[in-house]
């Protein structure tokens, strides 16, 4: 049997949507196990394009089933408009999709006050997706959630009429608007009606993957560093993002994953407030202007910087990473020189990513090795020798420092723009 995790190794968008599609073709499963849809996966392939939030990004492979696990909070809305979105596309997700009973769902509360944390804390947010992350995680482990499990067991009614008199005390005191019982439990009671199809305890159905060889493929979704425990905590999302977390989030024995892809992106991008050491300031660099994105779920501008090898090669350690898919190298071409952080140093003195904390972390002096640039379009390349020697020697520069093979090497955002090395 193998489990393949695909994890991302900086702040989230490294090109993981991509990576798993690709690596789908060879998957019997392809799941879900943390976050929800704060998670923006854009995968180019003969279908479309797509930015998908909660589906697994390799359901478009004919032969894999899709599984959303219980580690996963689910905005029933996003949910059926994402299948909506494939079943039109012509990607029938109608029997090789399953979620988890054991999930929990994003209630209209807990993007409200996602909302009104954010503003409580002004210049300090998180700057989060304001998707009711946070608050629905928060609700999970102090026992105050609400699954799909309690539709079935008729609970749903009682649980939510008690969050109501909760949250609503919450919300009313910071100048909301109370939420009425009726309209919320109708909403959700015609969710649940559509979904009810696709929800279905995983457990057997993993328990018998594992017993008869087949391939499972973990998406995860953020990145090692917005990990709630290993991240640049309070600028962190609410889940576990190393690949343990598809343990509980699944229910695969941690035994049992034996790879784990990190997709690393090129240059540094984050999304939202906390420390970026690598960060280009210069919006009139040339390089700011190539490394440019725009996120897949709130379209707001990422934050960019240099390749940060101190960071790459802490998330090697954190999740056992056993091989690298490099991603959106192209994206480098035409820069004469490139900057890349060797590591940090407070004071004059050498410090590592765990030695200080996020406060700290924004303040460190990043210790940049200038590597030469290449000036060749690369993006039709289709081997590691047609790429430019200089191109060559980032890739090995990177494989040396993280002490894992570069396996995949990314020269476009489409499927076959891939290199296999
Ligand atoms: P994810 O959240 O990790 O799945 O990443 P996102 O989809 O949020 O962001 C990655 C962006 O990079 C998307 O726009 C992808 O289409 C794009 N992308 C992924 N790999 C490559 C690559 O190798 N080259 C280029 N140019 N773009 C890529
Ligand atoms: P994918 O899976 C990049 C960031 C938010 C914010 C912080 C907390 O597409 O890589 P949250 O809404 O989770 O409470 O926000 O985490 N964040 C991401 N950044 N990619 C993501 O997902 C992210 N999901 C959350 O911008 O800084
Ligand atoms: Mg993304």
């Amino acid at each position: 049997m193998t489990v393949i995790a695909v994890i991302g190794s900086q702040w989230g968008d490294e090109g993981k949507g991509k990576v798993v599609d690709f690596l789908a073709e060879r998957a019997d499963y392809v799941a879900r196990f943390n976050g929800g849809n704060n998670a923006g996966h854009t995968v180019i392939n003969e279908f479309g394009t797509f930015k998908i939030h909660l589906v697994p990004s390799g359901i478009f492979a004919q032969n894999t089933t899709g599984l959303i696990g219980g580690g996963v909070v689910i905005d029933p809305a996003v949910l059926l408009e994402e299948i909506e979105m494939l079943n039109k596309a012509g990607v029938n997700v109608d029997g090789r999709l399953w979620v988890s009973p054991r999930s929990h769902i994003i209630m209209p509360y807990h993007k409200i006050l996602d909302g009104l944390y954010e503003e409580a804390k002004g210049a300090g947010a998180t700057g989060t997706t304001r998707r009711g992350i946070g608050p629905v995680f928060a609700d999970k482990v102090s026992y105050n959630g609400i699954r799909w499990t309690d539709f079935a067991s008729d609970m749903f009614e009682q649980r939510l009429q008690v969050q109501l008199v909760l949250k609503n005390k919450i919300i009313v005191a910071l100048g909301g608007e109370a939420l009425k019982f009726e309209t919320v439990r109708d909403e959700y009671r015609g969710y649940y009606a559509k979904l009810n199809p696709y929800i279905k305890e995983l457990f057997s159905l993993v328990q018998d993957g594992i017993k008869t060889d087949k391939t499972f493929l973990l998406e995860q979704a953020m990145g090692t560093f917005l990990d709630t425990d290993w991240g640049t905590y309070p600028f962190v999302t609410a889940s576990t993002t190393i690949p343990s977390a598809a343990s509980a989030g699944l229910g695969i024995p941690p035994k049992y994953i034996n790879n784990v892809v990190g997709v690393t992106k090129a240059y540094t991008t984050r999304v939202g407030a906390g420390p970026l050491p690598t960060e280009i300031l210069d919006t009139k660099s040339a390089e700011y202007e190539q490394f440019g994105e725009v996120a897949a779920t709130t379209g707001r501008i990422r934050r960019v910087g240099w390749l940060d090898l101190e960071i790459i090669k802490t998330a090697v350690l954190l999740s056992g990473m056993t091989e690298i898919c490099l991603t959106k190298l192209d994206v480098l071409s035409g820069l004469k020189e490139l900057q890349v952080c060797i590591g940090y140093k407070v004071d004059g003195k050498s410090v590592g990513y765990t030695e200080v904390d996020a406060y700290g972390l924004d303040k460190v002096e990043c210790v940049y090795q200038t590597v030469p640039g290449w000036n060749e379009d690369i993006s039709k390349a289709k081997s590691f020798e047609e790429l430019p020697a200089n191109a060559q020697k980032y890739v090995k520069m990177i494989e040396d420092a993280a002490g894992v093979p570069v396996k995949w090497i990314g020269v476009g955002p489409a499927r076959d723009e891939t290199i296999r090395r």
